[in-house]
């Protein structure tokens, strides 16, 4: 008893325990001696040993055929005696659990070399021992955290009232809930019910996010399948037993091996495809809740992928990855000797997930892993000065006297218990510790070094190829050795642009931290703090606008004009002021944008009189298009003399024409449905699809929707500079390059506005071009 509630038991940091058993948390002895005599503790006890005891009187069986019901089993077992209970598998229908009277009828079953129903051989075998889990009730459905979504996070953050209270916020709304975690330990159970059926003696052992500390609700359930005992198992019981008392195999241990589906494999000579083909089938037919099951043999480690419906879950089953469950200790051991990992962690993780630099959510591609990202946070706590974290070598040389631990022919020892780690004399915060990690990682130079955790350095790429060390680590544009394994570089998958893109990245949230809006709390209830690094694409969007967002496109030449062509020599240069007129009316007439043309007073006199010269005798063109500021309120504001574009005659190339414009609605929202209710069931073929009638007319109708009137303050500023690209070079077309510089706050807004215009507006000027022609 005294034995079992130890068992029970796992002793918590600080004092506190869990109880296993009940899935209950305390915070110390007084609480727990509590919790042992509670009424839940006796019941689940007591509960316990019944489970234990139907369990020594139950057997498996399978072979029976699909869909076979429970009543035909109960009736064919009753010639042995009486059977208590027959539990099927009814999700996949494949196997049953018959409880029989006692131990002696159990016997006589097991006895009985072949069991055949309706002409199917049976195969029955006792259960499997396993450890009771306790399932406590729950409420249907997924146990998964409803999604927290961005605003929501924007709020709750914007609350708190430092950048530490923040990140430490940000762990509590992002790590498992209690169901959630119960729902984990559910899953594993059943998971390890089944398998020890099928595989006597094997182990199943989540590792990853899901038990590393890092666990984000929702996040994929990696699995290691550990056979060896399996593998051990199976060879004993294929040995001729002469002498079964010296062998240790049992007739009873052939009887299972025969009967189970290891009879279909050798695991000692099978190759790794082979058993996940095996462990893909169990998952297939026998547990209950699982589908989408896929081996992907081909990866480095490779698994078998699968989902559970009722939870939604993805999980992944690997049979070859013992490094995983050790490398998934260390960062247990790291969260638990510096309270400071976990947030900083989670905060760097979402930080680059937010920017597209980390996650492959599907696997593969060229991101950093979370594991990469977990390590790059880990390495930067090594090499504060005083540390936040020992190296792994001073980890190594902290665990003698304790049994070191090699696998794969890899040192992997570090201290057991994080007390064996000296405490850290750093008492830099949390929001200094962001602001520098985004400052080391800005001017790293990662293609020409290696991030070593084992050293706490970045070591030159050749010493860590030297012959002496054999080893031979994958070097490129991302170079991080794995802790342990030291020949793998855990940011192999990482491309040139994703490593140059992080590094920016880091520069640009370097760069935001040393600001007052990062460090402070605002008092005018303005996003602060870690919201701002958090908005998509910020960072990105903060280089484009370093860079300036780009818009080039060929303006192609009207048919008429192709036959002029040749009869004017400023062709590209009439092509450029058309197509300036163009956009200007597509962003005020099609767009509902305010657009203002934008000149210096001395160049303005100049450009307008030789505008002046150059399109009289044009005079009748309305307006010109762009040539005039084109927003009714601030017509008044411009003189009527510089309506003009300039035309600088000299070369087609390096002609520009500026306008300074405003977006008061998001008119690039919802377009689709606005057009499909305004074209209505039968669309009038005036208003053909696309037609800038109709989509000026969906722009209004947009900008109704969200309010009659214009709000006080428009949604984004910017300036648009139109110019003829650098190769003017074809007769049949003019390059045309826009230049859209936005209000540097508003440089991550602006983005969505920016990739809306890159479809739209060069159809939309073309149209409006083809239509004047
Ligand atoms: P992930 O990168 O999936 O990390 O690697 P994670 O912490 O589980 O994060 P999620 O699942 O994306 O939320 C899973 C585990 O696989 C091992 C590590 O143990 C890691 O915790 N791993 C991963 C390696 O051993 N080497 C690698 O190169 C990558």
């Amino acid at each position: 008893m005294a034995e079992s509630i130890h068992e029970d038991l796992e002793p918590l940091p600080r004092g506190g325990f869990r109880c296993r058993l009940c899935h209950v948390t305390v915070a110390n002895k007084p609480s727990l001696d509590d919790h042992l005599r509670g009424k839940k503790h006796q019941r689940l006890e007591s509960l316990r040993s019944v489970r234990q005891d139907q369990e020594l009187r139950s057997v498996f069986v399978s072979g029976f055929r699909k869909g076979t019901p429970a009543s035909e089993l109960n009736d064919y077992f009753q010639s042995y005696g009486e059977v208590i209970n027959v539990v099927m598998d009814k999700d996949k229908g494949v196997y049953a659990i018959v409880e029989l009277q006692d131990t002696e009828m159990l016997e006589k079953v097991l006895a009985q070399t072949q069991h055949s129903l309706g002409g199917q051989k049976l195969r029955v075998k006792p259960r499997e021992k396993k450890d009771f889990k306790y399932t406590p009730p729950r409420r249907q459905g997924s146990a998964k955290r409803e999604q927290l979504s961005p605003d929501k996070l924007a709020q709750e953050l914007c609350q708190a009232n430092d950048v530490d209270a923040q990140m430490s916020l940000l762990v509590q709304l992002f790590e498992f809930s209690e169901s959630e975690r119960r729902l984990r330990d559910l899953l594993f159970s059943l998971f390890q019910e089944v398998f020890l059926e099928f595989f006597p003696e094997s182990a199943i052992l989540p590792f990853g996010s899901s038990v590393n500390g890092f666990d984000v609700s929702g996040c994929d359930l990696d699995l290691f399948l550990d056979l060896e005992k399996t593998k051990t198992f199976q060879a004993s019981a294929k040995t001729p037993t002469e002498t079964p008392a010296e062998d240790g195999a049992s007739p009873e241990l052939d009887a299972r091996s025969e009967d189970s589906i290891l009879s279909d494999i050798d695991l000692a000579s099978a190759t790794v495809p082979e058993v996940l083909e095996l462990v893909a089938t169990v998952l297939r037919k026998c547990v209950p809740g699982v589908h989408h099951v896929q081996v992907v043999a081909n990866a480095r480690r490779p698994v078998v992928k699968f989902c559970h419906k009722e939870s939604s879950l993805r999980g992944d089953i690997s049979i070859d990855n013992k490094l995983a469950l050790r490398n998934t200790r260390f960062l247990q051991l790291c969260t638990e000797a510096d309270e400071r990992v976990r947030p900083l962690v989670y905060t760097v993780r979402h930080w680059a997930k937010q920017q597209a630099l980390a996650g492959n959510p599907f696997g593969g591609g060229p991101l950093l892993n979370n594991y990469a990202l977990t390590l790059l946070v880990l390495f930067f706590l090594q090499t504060r000065s005083p540390p936040v974290l020992p190296t792994v070598a001073r980890l190594k040389e902290l665990s003698e006297g304790e049994e070191q631990t090699v696998v794969d022919g890899w040192d992997c020892s570090f201290p057991k218990d994080s007390a064996r780690l000296e405490p850290s004399s750093n008492t830099e915060n949390l929001c200094a510790l962001l602001a520098e990690f985004f400052h080391v990682f800005g001017d790293c130079d990662f293609a020409g070094q290696v991030i070593s955790l084992r050293e706490g350095q970045l070591l030159p790429t050749s010493s860590v190829l030297t012959s002496e060390t054999g080893i031979r680590l994958k070097l490129g544009p991302f170079n991080l050795q794995d802790p342990f394994e030291l020949s793998h570089n855990v940011a192999a998958n990482v491309n040139e642009k994703t490593a140059l893109r992080f590094r920016r990245c880091c520069q640009v949230a370097a760069k935001y931290c040393r600001s007052l809006q990062y460090q402070r709390k605002s008092s005018k209830g303005k996003i602060w703090g870690l919201v701002r690094l958090f908005q998509p694409g910020t960072a990105e969007a903060e280089v484009l606008a370093a860079t300036g967002f780009v818009l080039n496109f060929p303006l192609p030449l009207p048919a008429q004009s192709r036959e002029l062509l040749g009869q004017a020599e400023d062709f590209h240069q009439q092509q450029f002021q058309k197509a300036c007129a163009g956009i200007a009316f597509v962003l005020q007439d099609v767009l509902k944008c305010s657009c203002l043309e934008a000149r210096e007073e001395q160049q303005a006199v100049t450009e307008c009189k030789q505008g002046e010269e150059q399109t009289e005798g044009r005079a009748e063109q309305p307006s010109a298009g762009g040539k005039r500021p084109l927003d009714e309120e601030e017509a008044g504001s411009s003189s009527p003399s510089c309506k003009r574009p300039r035309t600088e005659t000299v070369s087609p190339e390096g002609q520009s024409m500026t306008w300074n414009c405003a977006v008061w609605h998001k008119v690039w929202l919802g377009r689709r449905r606005v057009r499909r209710q305004l074209r209505g069931p039968q669309p009038d073929p005036q208003h053909s699809a696309g037609s800038l009638e109709l989509e000026a007319k969906v722009s209004a109708a947009i900008s109704q929707q969200e309010g009659e009137a214009r709000p006080e303050e428009p949604l984004l500023q910017f300036a648009l500079r139109a110019r003829v690209g650098a190769s003017a070079s074809s007769e049949r077309e003019t390059p045309l390059s826009l230049r859209f510089d936005p209000d540097p706050p508003q440089a991550a807004a602006f983005q969505e506005f920016f990739h809306f215009l890159q479809g739209f507006l060069p159809r939309a000027v073309e149209q409006r071009l083809a239509s004047e022609a």
